[in-house]
């Protein structure tokens, strides 16, 4: 039986729209003001968790996603889309890890926050793509975000393809509007930690 908060959950989803070839031609490369605006920037922590695994395995674009308690800075704040912003993998405490100092650096990234209506998710997820290398997985670790803007909405897809093609662009995106300098300078924002560091193997 679902429980009260995946019915509220429910009720909420909104109709998805179709992607179309119009819209793809129309998107621009760069995306919101030259400033962070309200409610942005956004502030996520929390222990990522392991989604259904088809990011990684049919999109080639591997996501981190966050535990429901963790959504709700966001998802009271602001709609289903695609979002992009900061984010950083902490390492265990004890600093004992398969991954490297270049892992645990703050790094660009792209987050779906919705229903993935290509995929008919019953449960609303946010789920961060980090644009970086990382030598090994990070499930259990803590991950911090800081989104700083919205790129589009969530829309439903004919073809896998064509979701594919629509997160390049996302990645594209993101890139070119946190290469602005008051988005850039994000990068250093205290709520990201500084102070870790990793065992070397
Ligand atoms: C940048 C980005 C944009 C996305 N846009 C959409 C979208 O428009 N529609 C959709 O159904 N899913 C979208 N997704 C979600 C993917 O469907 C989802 O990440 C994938 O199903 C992997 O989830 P899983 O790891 O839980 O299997 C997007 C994901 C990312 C990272």
């Amino acid at each position: 039986m679902a429980t009260a908060a995946e019915v509220a959950q429910l009720a909420e989803r909104p109709e998805a729209q179709l992607q179309t070839t119009e819209f793809r031609a129309v998107r621009p490369q760069i995306v919101g003001p030259d400033s962070p605006e309200s409610p942005f920037p956004i502030l996520l922590a929390g222990p990522v968790q392991k989604g259904f695994g088809r990011g990684g395995k049919e999109l080639g674009c591997p996501t981190a996603n966050l535990p429901d308690e963790s959504i709700t800075p966001i998802s009271s704040v602001a709609k289903p889309g695609v979002y992009y912003g900061y984010a950083q993998v902490l390492p265990p405490k004890d600093g004992k890890t398969e991954l490297c100092q270049d892992d645990i650096r703050v790094h660009p990234m792209v987050m779906s926050l919705g229903w993935n209506p290509f995929y008919k998710n019953e449960i609303l997820t946010a789920e961060i793509h980090i644009m970086h290398e990382f030598r090994s997985d990070f499930y259990g670790y803590d991950m911090n975000a800081l989104v700083l803007g919205y790129i589009r909405p969530e829309l439903d897809y004919t073809s896998r393809e064509a979701l594919i093609e629509d997160i390049e662009v996302d990645k594209r995106v993101a890139l070119n509007s946190l290469a602005r300098p008051q988005y850039a300078k994000y990068q250093e924002d205290p709520h990201f930690d500084f102070s870790c560091t990793v065992a070397t193997s």
